[in-house]
């Protein structure tokens, strides 16, 4: 069995893949009766290896991104309610989870975060929060009027696994939809 010294580094899968499968290419094509050519049993364990990176990866070499939207008019949110922007328009990785909210690293590394909201056709301000593993790290404020707006960002080093999501930490607050207001992130 071939050993996998770099399964764990998947910030590299794509080069280390490509250059791997290269060389396996050239090498296997160039070997003749006189040198120690790779056998059929190695080439499909290194076959396996590289499924196995794939996989690990999301099932894709393209870095983890999301976009979703928020598609009611108006949402209402209770006491540390996670907003559950409804609509995905991008979810290369799968990372990101519309029936819960949540943001799943699918592998390790550093993400920016984006969040732009409205709040409701009320009188009254609303506060977005991110969190990480439910630990709240940054707010988002839209001022005390009807329609206001407000926003946040963070840039997080995150392990594999890390759950993100955008919470209301106030006793309640009302979230405008209509594709106003959305959720994204990637991995940089
Ligand atoms: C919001 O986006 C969805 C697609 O994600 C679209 O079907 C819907 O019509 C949009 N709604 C509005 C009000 O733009």
């Amino acid at each position: 069995m071939i050993k996998q010294p770099f399964v764990s580094d998947q910030s590299q899968n794509m080069n280390l893949q490509l250059i791997f499968l290269i060389l396996m290419v050239v090498y296997a094509s160039s070997a003749d009766s006189s040198c120690p050519g790779i056998n059929n049993g190695e080439f499909e364990d290194l076959m396996n290896v590289m499924k196995k990176i794939t996989c690990q990866s999301g099932g894709t070499f393209k870095k983890p991104a999301f976009l979703a939207t928020l598609t009611p008019r108006e949402v209402t949110l209770t006491s540390s309610s996670v907003v559950k922007f409804d609509s995905i328009l991008t979810n290369i990785g799968n990372g990101y989870d519309a029936n819960s909210g949540v943001f799943t690293a699918p592998r390790k590394g550093t993400y920016i975060f984006a969040v732009s909201f409205v709040a409701g056709n009320r009188n009254e301000w609303l506060e977005l929060t991110l969190a990480k593993n439910n630990n709240r790290l940054v707010r988002g404020h839209a001022a005390y009027a009807p329609f206001t707006t407000g926003s946040l960002e963070a840039i997080l080093e995150l392990e594999k696994g890390d759950r993100i999501s955008i919470i209301q930490p106030r006793p309640s607050g009302h979230i405008l939809g209509e594709n106003y207001s959305m959720f994204s992130g990637h991995l940089i």
